[in-house]
């Protein structure tokens, strides 16, 4: 009687075991689906040099990590097989080994030295002195989007700005400084250079790097700082040592003025003065030179809009201008905020939808 039950109670074991184990598989094929996404803040994908060093310690680590694990594993399994109790025969009593133990203190702190060593030269080389040719740039965390200034590279020696899309030439070291006027932000591309916090009132030097192929890379702020942290992206164009050149002289090339009459003239009208835009914004070679909010200087150019939330496209645009609140968890007007433009309220709306088309044409043009 009390087998019947014991078996009763084993096939109802299994039973939900193997339930459990086939609920499993969907969940099995849902990781296959998706290891097949495009990743691109995947950190095994390395484009550069920094994080191609820091890929190798970590590889490293994993194997050193799985021979360990193996070695334990197996060894127990051989000790508990060979030694297990069995009939007849009286476990041996055993006090000390110092051959033993010397060998496992010893294979454990070579172990740990052949991990620490590259670790270490690693971050003492992330103090060594710049390349000759580095390029400078500071990186500022705003709420809630970046701006990137490249000291020297404006006209006349002065100060060259953009927002949200930083370009770098590809194979020239990089050494970024970074700031923040407001609250704590982290910058972090994954695939080229580790994350380091903007901390307000600090200039924190982000590890030099050089970019190693050409491409868009995506980044992102990586410290919560506020209701749109999630939403504070950016890009990196890494660009070709030639492309690179020409985007700062396009940076710095007058913009052409718009066709009088046309819908672009009309928006230049209202940005520099019925929206009152240029008080936040500049856009080089114009009248506007505000500096609150994101440069605008090439934006028709930028692939993104919003701090690389959206693609920069006219009616994600016509959207973001009319009230860039129903994309982004900006708090009500505020002081440095954009404020709603259009509701579709005439009591309300500080511009009408006319002269929002006109403004979304106007900075659409900004291309060299
Ligand atoms: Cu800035 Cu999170």
């Amino acid at each position: 009687m009390q087998s019947k039950n014991h078996f009763a109670r084993h096939n109802k074991l299994r039973s939900s075991f193997l339930k459990r184990f086939y609920s499993l598989i969907p969940l099995a094929g849902l990781f296959l689906l998706l290891a097949a996404c495009d990743t691109p803040q995947n950190t095994f994908v390395t484009r550069s040099d920094s994080t191609q060093r820091i890929y190798d310690i970590y590889i490293f680590v994993i194997w050193a990590a799985a021979l360990v694990g193996a070695f334990v594993l197996l060894g127990m399994a051989y000790i508990l097989i060979k030694f297990r109790a069995r009939p007849g025969r009286k476990a041996q009593q055993i006090h000390g080994h110092t051959g033993l133990e010397i060998t496992w203190t010893v294979i454990p702190i070579l172990i740990l030295l052949s991990i620490a060593i590259p670790t270490v030269l690693w971050v003492a080389q992330t103090q060594d002195e710049p390349d000759s040719n580095v390029l400078e740039i500071t990186a500022v965390g705003k709420q809630w989007w970046f701006e990137f200034k490249y000291p020297g590279l404006g006209p006349d020696g002065s100060e060259l700005v953009t927002a949200n899309e930083l370009h770098i030439p590809v194979g020239r070291q990089v050494a970024i400084t970074l700031e923040s006027d407001n609250v704590i932000h982290s910058f972090w591309v994954p695939q080229l250079v580790g994350k380091t916090d903007m901390v307000p009132g600090r200039q924190n030097k982000l590890e030099k790097f050089t970019a190693t192929e050409p491409g868009v890379y995506y980044g992102q702020c990586a410290e919560f700082c506020g209701s749109a942290h999630a939403l504070m992206r950016f890009r990196v164009h890494v660009d070709t040592t030639g492309g690179f050149d020409r985007w700062v002289e396009s940076m710095n090339a007058m913009p052409s003025t718009p066709l009088p009459g046309s819908v672009e003239s009309l928006g230049k009208t209202v940005f520099e003065l019925a929206g009152g835009c240029s008080g936040c914004h500049a856009i080089n070679g114009t009248p506007a030179m505000g500096i609150i909010g994101p440069n605008l200087t090439l934006f028709g150019e930028r692939g993104t809009l919003g701090s690389g939330i959206l693609d920069n496209n006219g009616s994600n645009l016509k959207q973001w201008v009319s009230n860039l609140r129903d994309l982004k968890p900006v708090p009500e007007e505020g002081s440095g905020l954009m404020p709603t433009f259009h509701q579709g309220n005439p009591e309300t709306d500080l511009l009408t939808e006319a002269q929002i088309d006109q403004v979304v044409a106007y900075l659409q043009s900004l291309k060299r």
